[in-house]
């Protein structure tokens, strides 16, 4: 495994407001790295800083297992708002420009507007364009320099759901060119669609980091209590469990699978009466939506 990013401690105030709160994370090549928070958790500024557009306050990081320099800069390609093109000039003459100004080839263009479907409407101008291809055609502006590494701030926002869809198979085509992807969103379900990797935050904190294939198993905690009958021996010998610990007393044991009714019935069936049963953690996917959806009800 390559590491790509890696991120140490970093944090970022606004006066009183902590916007990146000591957060630390690695991003491995190849990677579809999604940064999950709701609204005002640090997503673009974590992104704005890992593009030298923002000041850190303190931390670090490094790209390519190096600190971050200019030269470094041209294999990182970021869509963080929608970059300004000319209304009335075609695709392939924003382009153009845009070659000029990072001074990359005029022959990275065709391929650019290919991979993203508008090689088609590539003379016309770009004010015809709908959102979703003007979209398209910033993740193009990207493509052109050829970078190792895509940054992409809420790439699906404001779109429609046809576009919505194009914008997510794009970035999945060009994961599959071996591109390392880190994306922000604050939709789950775009995670779950598109990423392979996530991390949540939380104002600014790191609340949870891990695969997206594990979001949907979710890790289930109950705390268990009996006043007689040896449940220790019983939870140890639990299929469901995956780890118990003593607290209190009290047992604590995360389920592989099933609730805490299962659990009930099982310990039942070893006569054991639990005088006490509470589920302390509720699937990853619950939780993450419940924390998506305080930030939608905040707005
Ligand atoms: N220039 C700034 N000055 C002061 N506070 C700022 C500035 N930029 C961002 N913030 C604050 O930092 C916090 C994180 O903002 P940020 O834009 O990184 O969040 P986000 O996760 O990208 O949110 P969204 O989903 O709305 O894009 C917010 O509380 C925001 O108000
Ligand atoms: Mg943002």
């Amino acid at each position: 495994m390559e590491t790509v990013l890696s991120i140490k401690n970093l944090t970022k105030r606004y006066g009183r407001l902590t916007a990146v709160n000591n957060l630390s994370l690695e991003v491995q090549k190849g990677n579809v790295f999604g940064i999950l928070g709701p609204n005002g958790s640090g997503k673009t500024t974590t992104l704005g800083i890992l593009l030298d557009v923002i000041r850190r306050t303190s931390g670090e990081f490094y790209w390519f297992g190096q600190e971050p320099t200019k030269e470094m800069r041209k294999r990182i390609g970021a869509i963080l708002e929608t970059p300004i093109f000319y209304p009335y000039l075609s695709a392939t003459k924003n382009l153009e420009i845009v070659a000029q100004i990072k001074g990359v080839s005029k022959d990275n263009i065709d391929p650019a507007l290919k991979k993203v479907e508008l090689f088609d409407r590539k003379d016309d101008n770009f004010k015809t364009y709908s959102l979703g291809m003007k979209q398209r055609l910033s993740i193009a502006s990207a493509l052109i320099c050829d970078p190792e590494v895509m940054i992409l701030d809420e790439p699906t926002n404001g779109l429609d759901p046809q576009g919505i869809a194009e914008i997510r198979e794009l970035i999945k085509s060009i994961a599959k060119d071996g591109k390392t992807i880190i994306l922000a969103s604050h939709l789950l379900d775009e995670v779950q669609k598109v990423c392979s990797h996530f991390c949540v935050l939380k104002k600014g904190t790191l609340l949870y980091s891990g695969l997206v294939d594990d979001i949907d198993k979710g890790i289930i905690n109950v705390e268990v209590g009996a006043a007689s009958g040896n449940l220790e021996e019983v939870l140890k010998a639990y299929p469901n469990a995956a780890k118990i610990t003593e607290e209190n007393g009290k047992f604590v044991v995360e389920l592989k699978e099933g609730g805490a009714a299962e659990l009930n019935k099982y310990l039942f069936e070893n006569s054991i009466e639990a005088s006490h049963l509470l589920t302390l953690k509720k699937s990853l996917e619950k939780q993450f939506l419940e924390l998506l959806a305080e930030s939608d009800n905040a707005a």
